[in-house]
């Protein structure tokens, strides 16, 4: 599942950046670079991706 298509991110590296770095945009940010070139994945209803980034970040915290 694609979550940053400009950085080629897919759902699992989320999960693990979340798991490391904790739930803060920013930080996930920082771990994957999802999110740093076009900014399409920031918004919810971008359309390039499966799961934008905020979402990702989202369902990565409640699956723990
Ligand atoms: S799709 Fe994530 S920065 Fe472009």
């Amino acid at each position: 599942m694609t979550v940053c298509e400009c950085m080629d991110v897919e759902f699992e590296e989320i999960k693990k950046a979340v798991a490391k770095a904790g739930d803060d945009l920013e930080a996930v940010q920082e771990e994957t670079e999802a999110g740093t070139v076009c900014e399409c994945c920031l918004e919810s209803d971008c359309d390039k991706v499966d799961l934008p980034l905020p979402d990702a970040i989202k369902k990565a915290k409640e699956q723990g």
